[in-house]
């Protein structure tokens, strides 16, 4: 006689904010398949909901207890239905989202996804539980490992948490915690498993990436290049990105391995937030504007192709139109190939929250300028590309028939027209045009 078969229970998470959440929610996937969980896509038909939120913008919480507000039918129609917040919210607000919001089963925070799977069971036992610490294990490791499902062709790999930075406007130091690198042998484990899944790209994850330290198979700490440069070595990975750095950590060897390691792609997102040296002093940067400029010229001497990206605050507190203007200078003196932009908000807890706001519509105005000038830059970057030949690798078919869409080098997206080629292959393309965001090609 065989056991009746349970029909396996549906986990609906809602990922907001950064890639490193996305990563996240990937693992807790993961480790909720130990209870008997697959993920659904559609939260009607899940039997518990997650919420991966993110605490780096305004009204994070507010927008929380909102979507909280619009679940509540789904678990009046369903009371087995369980309710978990993770996240950043979750570390920040802690038992005070269960004060707030009944509907709500457990309260994870980002360290402490490994504990998840104990946490359902005692919530469908009937407690509430609130974990929001920071533990000495690594949480990865301890995730188990589900099914070796095969991977699409791009994946993230987080190697270092949280920030000891603590930039004024910033709360990922306070949600994230203290910098943490995770040992370079399971790095090198996890990733030849994504690559025997099928993984081609790995996107290196971490708040302050290139200010990773971990302990190397040797004893000895590792820098963010040395790792690149074993990575590298497998065979079968033919991509390295890694995302987000801080100017301050862009170590020599760093630097250098753009120059030398063919795999690591040229591209680099590398935030300056301000362009003028009285603002970036007063977010506690720690650096200068010109440092930052002599920074990227190191890096274009040694890689003339390199791609650039950042994040922008305009209307941080105290920030004059001549400042602002010093922000504008930066932009054309570097030329990004596209940018983040945010207008200032105060966040509860960081010290410029303690500061006056400027009117917002100071904000928006140069919120709109900034966005303009960017927007130039990448207009004229993606041209650029026109009549050139580049490596694509393929992702997925695109909308239009006999189409397929995937990522040269620089992380443009490309639209291959009449193209054979399969999710996972790279290709070369001619571009022949560039449309808002993405540029056209043909298979060469
Ligand atoms: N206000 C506006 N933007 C912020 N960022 C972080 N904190 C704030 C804030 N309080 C932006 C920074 C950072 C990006 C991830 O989010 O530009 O690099
Ligand atoms: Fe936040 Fe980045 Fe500054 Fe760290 S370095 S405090 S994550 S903005």
């Amino acid at each position: 006689m065989t056991a009746p078969v349970s029909a396996p229970k549906k986990l609906f998470i809602k990922t907001y904010g950064c890639q490193m959440n996305v990563y996240d929610s990937e693992r807790m996937a993961e480790a909720m398949g130990a209870n008997g969980y697959v993920t659904t896509d559609r939260a009607e038909d899940a039997d518990m909901i997650l919420l991966n939120t993110c605490h780096i913008r305004e009204k994070a919480a507010e927008k929380v207890y909102s979507e909280l507000g619009r679940l509540r039918p789904l678990k009046d129609a369903n009371p087995e239905l369980k309710i978990g917040i993770a996240g950043c919210v979750a570390q920040a607000e802690g038992a005070e989202i269960l004060r707030r919001a009944p509907v709500v089963d457990l309260v994870v925070g980002p360290q402490t996804y490994h504990r998840l799977p104990e946490m359902e069971a005692a919530a469908r036992a009937g407690a509430r539980p609130v974990d929001t610490d920071f533990p000495e294990e690594d949480k990865f490791e301890r995730l188990p490992k589900g099914p070796r499902a095969s991977r699409g062709p791009t994946a993230f790999l987080t190697v270092q948490e949280g920030c000891d930075k603590f930039c004024a406007f910033c709360v990922v130091p306070y949600t994230r915690g203290a910098e943490v690198s995770r040992p370079v042998e399971r790095l090198l484990r996890e990733a030849r498993d994504l690559v025997e899944r099928g993984v081609r790209e790995l996107t290196l994850l971490g708040q302050n990436v290139n200010g990773y330290h971990g302990l190397g198979p040797d004893g000895a700490v590792w820098s963010l290049a040395r790792l690149v440069q074993e990575l590298a070595g497998i065979e079968g990975l033919w991509r390295i990105r890694y995302t987000t750095s801080h100017p301050n950590d862009m170590s020599d060897d760093l630097i250098a391995a753009h120059g030398e390691i063919d795999k690591l792609m040229p591209y680099l997102h590398l935030p300056v937030q301000s362009g003028s040296d009285k603002v970036l002093k007063a977010m506690n940067r720690k650096h200068r504007a010109e440092d930052y400029l002599r920074l990227i010229e190191r890096l274009r001497a040694v890689r003339p192709d390199l791609a650039l990206s950042g994040d922008f605050i305009v209307g941080f507190p105290g920030e004059t139109e001549a400042d602002f203007e010093e922000t504008l200078g930066l932009v054309r003196a570097v030329g990004y190939h596209s940018a983040f932009t945010f207008k200032y908000s105060a966040r509860p807890g960081t010290p410029a929250a303690e500061r006056p706001v400027l009117p917002d519509s100071v904000l928006d105005d140069r919120l709109h300028r900034l966005q303009a000038l960017i927007a130039g830059q990448q207009r004229a970057a993606q041209e650029a590309m026109v009549g050139r030949e580049v490596g694509v690798l393929i992702e997925k078919p695109g909308r239009m028939a006999g189409q397929m869409v995937g990522k040269s080098d620089h992380l443009h997206a490309v639209h291959v027209a009449d193209c054979e080629a399969k999710p996972g292959d790279l290709i070369r393309v001619r571009i022949t045009g560039s449309a808002a965001n993405s540029l056209a090609g043909r298979a060469l």
